[in-house]
């Protein structure tokens, strides 16, 4: 895991080296269409709003609860008794991806999507509100978070999650082995290389060509920076979009060459 420091250096360097997306860098149409429609879309729409209060009385929460560590999830918290507040601090994605998670499943519509750890459900309730259409499945290792998941979820009357409770390694594969198709992925937990590769495999196993994987924190760390860079590589793979803290993978079947992008957001 890189330090803060070095986090700080790579974030900066991001920064200034990344494209706007305004200029001539951005050649693909249909990255042209994403940046415009979905990554600037800066409405703020109505299920937002219940969804970020969740996430403050998240962050005030002094539930001590007892908690499964797993992989390389929490580098700030070491013991298992945590507290809720805590736990959310950390391990929360900011709105602003979370958000832009929700804009993405209302613009391509994916029907069958997939989260790799719930935490207490909040970028899940994104996902779910985005397309009351779709279903979303996801999965959480500790028992204690995933209990408090659910209970947003029946708060926020969301009806179209089924959450899976267990170590990724037991659940993905029986959870996929039941599905036709992942149209949509996020990746957000038991971030090392191998487990992350793992995991992109299986999916893609399960992939249509127009499927999203959405990887968080590929940045953390060199080994997930190498993860990373075997995903690019795949043949599978035609676009990504490298938004320092999440990075985006699209099997896009009208690209015809792999193009990779790195903008700022
Ligand atoms: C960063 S949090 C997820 C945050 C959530 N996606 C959000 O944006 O609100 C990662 C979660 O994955 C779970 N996790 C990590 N490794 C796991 C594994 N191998 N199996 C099951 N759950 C795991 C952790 O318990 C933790 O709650």
């Amino acid at each position: 895991m890189y330090t803060r420091f070095q986090l700080a250096k790579k974030y900066l360097h991001y920064y200034l080296s990344a494209s706007n997306g305004k200029g001539h860098g951005t050649h693909s149409p249909f990255v042209f269409d994403f940046i415009k429609n979905v990554l600037n879309d800066k409405n703020t729409y109505p299920a937002y709003q219940p969804i970020e209060q969740k996430r403050k009385a998240l962050l005030k929460d002094p539930r001590v609860i007892e908690v499964e560590d797993f992989g390389a999830g929490s580098s700030v918290i070491k013991t298992n008794k945590r507290v809720v507040s805590a736990i959310a601090a950390s391990s929360l994605k900011p709105k602003k991806y979370a958000q832009l998670l929700y804009r993405m499943v209302q613009y391509y519509k994916p029907t069958t999507i997939i989260e790799l750890g719930t935490s207490f459900g909040i970028t899940t309730a994104y996902l779910a509100s985005a397309n009351t259409a779709s279903k979303v499945l996801t999965c959480e290792g500790s028992a204690a978070i995933a209990s408090i998941a659910k209970q947003n979820f029946d708060a926020l009357q969301l009806n179209n999650i089924q959450i899976t409770e267990g170590d990724f390694a037991q659940t993905l594969s029986p959870l996929l082995s039941k599905l036709n198709q992942v149209n949509f992925a996020f990746i957000d937990g038991n971030h090392r290389k191998e487990p992350t590769l793992l995991y992109f495999n299986k999916l893609l196993n399960h992939a249509t060509p127009a499927s999203i994987l959405v990887f968080d924190d590929i940045h953390w760390s060199s080994e997930m920076e190498e993860a990373w860079e075997t995903i690019k590589q795949h043949t599978a793979v035609t676009l990504t979009v490298d938004l320092f803290f999440i990075s985006i993978v699209f099997l896009n079947a009208d690209i015809n060459h792999k193009q990779h992008f790195t903008i700022r957001f």
